[in-house]
């Protein structure tokens, strides 16, 4: 098998948000569920449109990853009840079906097989607090 593609920098996607935000608190996220977030942007722009990832936790581990398929740039799925996913498992874009590893967002089935999704690190808090690293 090939190395993986390397995906966009997440932090140089249009919208991306300053590192420190807030993201969720990890008793909202059930374990082993892929969850849309939407956060907004760094811009002052008031039109500016938020910036989506996805989160997969397992157990006190949480990933994410923008919403954004490395096929066509366009998100996995807009909305929660789209979004398909085998817990720790796998996720997948709903508009080709191409299947990302739970556990690195490399595609391993489909038209974008051998490349990534975006992966952002997060910090999560003793208080179960999640943000974006900084
Ligand atoms: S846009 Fe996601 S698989 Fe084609």
């Amino acid at each position: 098998m090939s190395a993986p593609v390397n995906p966009p920098v997440w932090h140089s996607l249009p919208n991306a948000p300053e590192p420190g935000t807030f993201v969720a608190m990890l008793e909202e996220l059930a374990d082993g569920q892929a969850t849309l977030r939407t956060l907004p942007s760094c811009s002052d722009a008031a039109l500016a449109k938020p910036f989506s990832l996805v989160l997969l936790r397992a157990g006190n581990e949480v990933k994410a990853f923008v919403n954004r398929c490395a096929h066509f740039g366009v998100p996995l799925a807009a909305k929660q009840e789209q979004l398909i996913f085998k817990p720790l498992i796998s996720i997948s874009c709903n508009v080709h079906y191409a299947r990302y590893r739970w556990s690195d967002g490399v595609c391993e089935y489909g038209d974008c097989e051998g490349e990534s999704l975006s992966p952002i690190p997060l910090q999560i808090a003793g208080n179960g607090q999640i943000s974006i690293a900084t």
